[in-house]
């Protein structure tokens, strides 16, 4: 039988519209025909199509029409009613993380500081509730684009937690670097959120999927989160932040920091940091404490390869790994960056839902539990980390 064609639209023409299309080449179980882009940044969609020798399309509805699913490489406040249109015309919507959020009032001063976080958590919670119901009535589905769940390193632990029946009692993970490059990323109002959510999703997310996993694998359900305590921080907004020209400090009114510590309905436990202060290049890694073993899932960076370049410019020409300062010296070249991240994992198995039907293991309900359980830790973390509990769905 021959491979089935998904033809595909691109919603964004940045940083993710830039790597969905990388990995879309490297996807082999269907044949994949992007059929164009659309991006409310018309220059940057113009650069974007010429490039790849794509169309670029005059709207978003024009772009919906010709394919079977759109990629939603958008900031987070554009997510909902993107997949909502694609929904509409039973088309699949691959979506960003995070999934959605609350991004204010809709006035163009809105202070993700000061607005009581309440709204926040009710707000998206309405949110995830008319994307479920939307994705219901189609035909098709929701995909949540968290590479995390398709990390090699996530999915080998997977494998050992379904076939020793392990017990997960603690998970403790993080996301962090040294900024985000989205100019937009500073503002509640774009991002729905600070670090906690921009970062923070992408190890939440990872420790709920292993919780799905253990329970599936008794055969008891998935195991979800019952309360969240939550600190969030503005460091690099701090008045004695001294810039050394390494960190990124022009934050809006978001935090940079944050921790969320998740009681499960079993009673055990996750530990998630995310940061934007941390240098030395990206800092992503899960480890598991389990009754019967203990894992430390490292995504980035890893020891796949250590190289010792004595100059800086030897290596000018040289991708050595994501958002290092420096390349001299010892470091840790990715020899594959997007493989150990997952990107292209998630691709594949995508598309292989999309022409054969296969379940995705990163869906709209694992979305859905993350965002309820960072924005009721948004609602912790306003009272100074006070117990809050999480609706699931
Ligand atoms: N999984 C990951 O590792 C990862 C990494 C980076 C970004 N992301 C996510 O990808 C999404 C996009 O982030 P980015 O870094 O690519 O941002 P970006 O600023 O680089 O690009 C955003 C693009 O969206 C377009 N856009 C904005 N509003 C739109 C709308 N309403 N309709 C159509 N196009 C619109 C802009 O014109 C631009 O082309 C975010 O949700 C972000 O969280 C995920």
């Amino acid at each position: 039988m021959g491979k089935k064609t998904i033809r595909t639209g691109i919603v964004g023409a940045g940083f993710a519209a830039t790597f969905h299309f990388n990995c879309l080449q490297k996807v082999h179980g269907t044949n994949v025909e992007v059929e164009g882009v659309f991006a409310t940044d018309t220059a940057q969609a113009a650069g974007y199509s010429k490039q790849r020798g794509i169309e670029a399309c005059k709207s978003l509805e024009e772009l919906i029409e010709k394919v079977d699913v759109v990629h939603v490489c958008t900031p987070p406040v554009a997510h909902e009613p993107i997949a909502l249109a694609a929904l509409e015309r039973d088309k699949f919507a691959i979506v960003e993380k995070p999934l959605t959020g609350y991004f204010g009032d809709g006035s163009e001063d809105f202070n993700g500081e000061t607005f009581p976080k309440a709204d926040a958590l009710n707000h998206s919670l309405a949110s995830i509730e008319r994307m479920l119901a939307a994705e219901k009535k189609s035909k098709a589905r929701i995909l949540y684009a968290e590479n995390w769940v398709y990390a090699p390193s996530i999915q080998k632990e997977r494998e050992i937690i379904e076939k020793t029946g392990a017990q997960i009692l603690w998970i403790h993970g993080e996301e962090a670097h040294s900024g985000s490059h989205a100019h937009t990323y500073a503002f509640w109002k774009f991002s729905g959120g600070g670090v906690m959510i921009g970062k923070g999703c992408h190890p939440l997310t990872a420790a709920l999927y292993l919780k799905r996993v253990e329970g599936n694998a008794r055969n008891a359900g998935p195991i979800r989160p019952k309360s969240v305590s939550a600190r969030t921080h503005a460091i690099t907004r701090l008045d004695n932040f001294q810039d050394k020209g390494h960190i990124r400090c022009d934050y809006h009114d978001i935090d940079d920091f944050s921790l969320m510590h998740v009681v499960f309905e079993d009673g055990t436990i996750a530990d998630i940091f995310a940061s934007d202060i941390i240098l030395g290049g990206i800092h992503n890694w899960l480890e598991v404490a389990a009754n019967n073993h203990r894992t430390i899932c490292n995504i980035n960076p890893n020891t796949a390869m250590r190289t010792y370049n004595p100059a800086e410019e030897y290596f000018k020409d040289i991708y050595v790994v994501e958002k290092t300062g420096t390349k001299q010296g010892w470091s840790m070249p990715s020899p594959d960056e997007d493989w150990f991240t997952g990107y292209p994992q998630e691709m594949e198995a995508f598309y292989r839902t999309l022409a054969y039907g296969e379940r995705p293991e990163s869906d709209s309900r694992l979305a859905a539990d993350a965002i309820s359980t960072i924005y009721s830790a948004y609602v912790s973390a306003e009272k100074s980390g006070a117990e809050v509990a999480v609706k699931t769905f």
